[in-house]
């Protein structure tokens, strides 16, 4: 395809077809689609003609639609109509051929097509070194880019080993390559040819260059797909072996973890670290320490429920009736709990202090949080607290250690299996403050909303949001917890119960429960309300209903067991068959007996496991006037006796006891139950009718109980734990409790049922006491009854 058809002589006029986006070179042939207007009528035109020719411009925008002469380049080419093929009505294909260059000289019409004068562009065929030398590289740059290239055209391939002509394979070459018709049009005006050569080379190169890296690429991606594939395959084969021999595989097991991390929806960094070791373990033996230490770790953040949350139910007439379903009485705190709920209910992103329940055992603290896990619909677990020394306890160790672990937050996380649990905080006030690290310090940042939502493990590394997380807290006391964790807490205290109390509770709760507990029904063991009785004064002493549930599950046992040797069993449990199955009684509801002499008297003690009674005994031998005290004694309450023995001494002669009594005795008091460690003011009270008892040998009434701090001077002051010992005192049966007046206020948190059997009396000096507590009838005649009855102005 030479330009070698001799051109006619002098200038030509012919019609200009403009083309839209392609360029047609001389030497080339080209299908073009024609559907406009102007350009059809062109088309039209030239039927009937033999292969009429034509000049052929580009456009110099594509989206021009209907071109003038000042949108289309002056340099063409002079084209061949080769063939015309109707598409549809007003559309065409035309086979160009290009013949020469031509440059549009003069227009001459625009309508109905363009048409205009134009001068042939000749191209003498040029033959030197260089240009051979530029010509058979372009014809190898040519071939290589084909090589690279997509989709190769063979034919065009072997056309160019025909063209000969340098210029003309510029032009060839130029034709067919994919790049914009402006630099197309370019080549096509560089008249020189070894400038054309130097040019279109150039472009060959790069796009040889950028093909083949492209290519490359491509290649690289197959290549590793295809590896994967078919180690994918590989590996289920291998999976299908091991499996048919029954053998356990190892990278089984890193395909598991694999495929347990995926479903846990670890947070980007977790998933990093978790990820990380797997690559470690892939490269361990399975046997080895490292490995296992790797997988451990895995587990543990596979186990987390980092996505899990459940959908919290805040309706507060609902949590209303799942807390009376779980717990008897207790409406001051149940009504605090819900308010607490309803709260979070209006603002879920507000955290409202942590509650934190205080109490002595047993009396529901622990079963009031599950209670609000049930009532939110929230999961449940329990951190203990009680006796963590150890801040790496809380944090977890760093996995450098051997045997490391994570902290009991993360190990409660695992349990809770969902991100927003409720999580109990149980014995907070027994968090060792002595040990490694600070534990508190460790437990403040997880109860700080601020800190929480990134707490850091030192095992995990990774942070673990504890945000969305319910804290409750129990405490036996409040004096021990750590002062900047009680700040963010809100106390709720729960003394213990009275015997009806318990009683109800037993019945509705306790016995119910054990039953089921036991696979037992109604019908197999009833217990009668005399049973509970029974059960709540001879057999627990106690401010909860712990050892009263204790107790009933003992009788259930026996009645299993007997269930399950094969007798029919149909027992109505009563008072004989409670003695039956749990022994004689161990306590009695009288504490007549222990004062039963003088120098006895009957304080009331508050403890963490509630209230207590606390018997005094003073006794006195031949001497020189010293005071001795046993019964483990704290200090506080040592200065409190001084003072009560001081206060003897002052008001002696009121006593009725001579000048020099103390001069031949030694006075010894002692607090049994020597075990237990006693100390606080509140016994100055009881000590003080101790001692005035066995001095004037006048007995101490045994329905009295008492408490109270003294002074030097004769006034009694407040206490602390007036409910709880109110319910002591209740529990053990006695009739009358002396209570200092400033502690009137907190009688009205006594139950009614206690305050109807309890006389309660309020002092406010010391002179008040002896008239109501000592028995005047009881001591040898002399002097004391009436000075103890007619107390003289202090
Ligand atoms: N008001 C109540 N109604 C029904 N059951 C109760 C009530 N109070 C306590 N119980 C039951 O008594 C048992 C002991 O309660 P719980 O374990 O919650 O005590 P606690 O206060 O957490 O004690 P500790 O301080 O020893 O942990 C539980 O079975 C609980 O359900
Ligand atoms: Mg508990």
């Amino acid at each position: 395809m030479t330009a070698s058809i001799p051109p006619p002589a002098g200038p030509e006029v012919l019609p200009i077809l403009p083309l839209r986006n392609s360029v047609l070179f001389p030497a080339s042939v080209v299908p073009v689609n024609v559907g406009r207007a102007r350009s059809v009528r062109l088309i039209e035109e030239s039927f009937g003609r033999d292969r009429p020719l034509i000049g052929v411009v580009a456009q110099k925008e594509s989206d021009t639609e209907d071109p003038e002469f000042e949108d289309v380049h002056a340099l063409g080419t002079v084209a061949r109509v080769l063939k015309v093929i109707r598409l549809s009505s007003g559309n065409y294909s035309v086979v160009l051929q290009g013949v020469s260059r031509m440059r549009v000289v003069e227009p001459i019409t625009r309508n109905p097509f363009m048409r205009a004068r134009l001068e042939r562009i000749h191209e003498t065929p040029v033959r030197d070194t260089e240009t051979d030398a530029l010509a058979t590289a372009l014809r190898e740059a040519a071939r290589r880019l084909r090589e690279v290239l997509p989709q190769q055209n063979r034919e065009a391939g072997a056309a160019l080993e025909n063209i000969h002509d340098a210029g003309a394979l510029a032009d060839a070459v130029t034709s067919d390559l994919g790049i914009p018709t402006s630099a197309k049009q370019q080549i096509l005006e560089i008249l020189d040819v070894r400038d054309r050569l130097r040019r279109v080379l150039e472009i060959v190169s790069r796009q040889a260059q950028v093909h083949k890296v492209k290519k490359e690429i491509s290649t690289m991606v197959q290549e590793e797909m295809s590896r994967s594939q078919r180690e994918f395959l590989l590996r289920q084969q291998m999976k299908t072996i091991r499996k048919e021999l029954g053998e356990a595989d190892d990278d089984d097991e890193i395909e598991t973890l694999r495929e347990r991390l995926a479903r846990a929806e670890l947070p980007i960094d977790a998933d990093k670290a978790a990820r990380k070791q797997l690559q470690r373990m892939r490269a361990m033996s399975p046997h080895g320490a490292e490995y296992q230490v790797c997988r451990n770790y895995v587990e543990w953040l596979a186990d987390l429920p980092w996505g899990k949350v459940t959908a919290d139910r805040l309706d507060v007439n609902e949590a209303k009736r799942v807390l009376d379903e779980d717990h008897h009485g207790l409406d001051k705190i149940k009504r605090r709990i819900v308010e607490y709920i309803a709260v979070r209910r209006l603002k879920s992103d507000i955290r409202g202090p942590i509650l934190c329940f205080v109490g002595p055992p047993g009396v529901g603290k622990t079963s009031l949080a599950k209670s609000i896990a049930r009532a939110t619909g929230r999961n449940f677990c329990r951190v203990a607290l009680g006796g963590v020394q150890d801040e790496a306890e809380i944090r977890g160790h760093r996995r450098t250690y051997v045997g490391a672990y994570p902290g009991r937050f993360v190990v409660g996380m695992k349990q809770a299996g969902s991100r927003n649990p409720v999580m109990l905080l149980d014995e907070i006030d027994k968090l060792a403050t002595d040990g490694r690290g600070d534990p508190g310090a460790a437990l403040l940042e997880v109860l700080d909303p601020e800190q929480n939502n990134t707490f850091t493990d030192h095992y995990l590394e990774v942070a673990l949001d504890l945000s969305g997380v319910l804290f409750i807290a129990t405490a036996n006391r409040k004096d021990t917890i750590p002062r900047p964790l009680l700040d963010r807490m809100e106390l709720i205290e729960l003394a213990g119960y009275t015997r009806d109390e318990k009683h109800h509770i037993a019945m509705d709760f306790l016995v119910p429960k054990q039953l089921r507990e036991h696979g037992l029904t109604p019908d197999r063991l009833d217990f009668s309300g005399e049973a509970i009785d029974a059960m709540i004064d001879g057999y627990t002493r106690e401010a909860g209903v712990r050892n009263l549930e204790q107790k009933v599950a003992s009788v259930c046992r026996s009645v299993a067991v007997r269930l399950a040797e094969g007798e029919d069993v149909r027992q109505l449990s009563d008072a004989a068959h409670v003695r039956e199955v749990l022994g004689a009684p161990r306590f009695e509801r009288s504490v007549a007996e222990k004062l039963s002499s003088p120098g006895v008297a009957t304080g009331l003690s508050w403890t963490p496991a509630g209230g207590e009674l606390m018997f005094v005994e003073a006794q006195q031998m031949p001497g020189t006037g010293q005071l001795h005290l046993t019964g483990k004694v704290g200090d506080v309450m040592k200065e409190s006796i001084a003072a009560a023995f001081s206060y003897i001494r002052v008001r002696s002669s009121d006593l009725g006891l001579p000048n020099d009594f103390l001069s031949k005795m030694d006075i010894h008091v002692h607090l049994p139950n020597a075990a237990m460690p006693k100390d606080g003011p509140s016994g100055g009270i009881a000590v003080f009718v101790a001692l005035s008892s066995m001095l004037t040998k006048l007995k101490v009434r045994p329905d009295v109980g008492m408490t109270g701090e003294i002074t030097l001077r004769g006034h009694v002051l407040p206490v602390t734990g007036i409910k709880e010992k109110c319910l002591a005192a209740h529990r053990a049966g006695l009739k009358h409790i002396l209570v200092p007046k400033r502690n009137e206020p907190d009688l009205d948190d006594v139950p009614n049922e206690v305050k109807k059997d309890l006389e309660v009396h309020l002092i406010s000096k010391m002179d008040e006491v002896l008239p109501l507590v000592l028995d005047l009838d009881s001591g040898p005649a002399g002097p004391a009854p009436e000075r103890v009855s007619q107390p003289p102005p202090s």
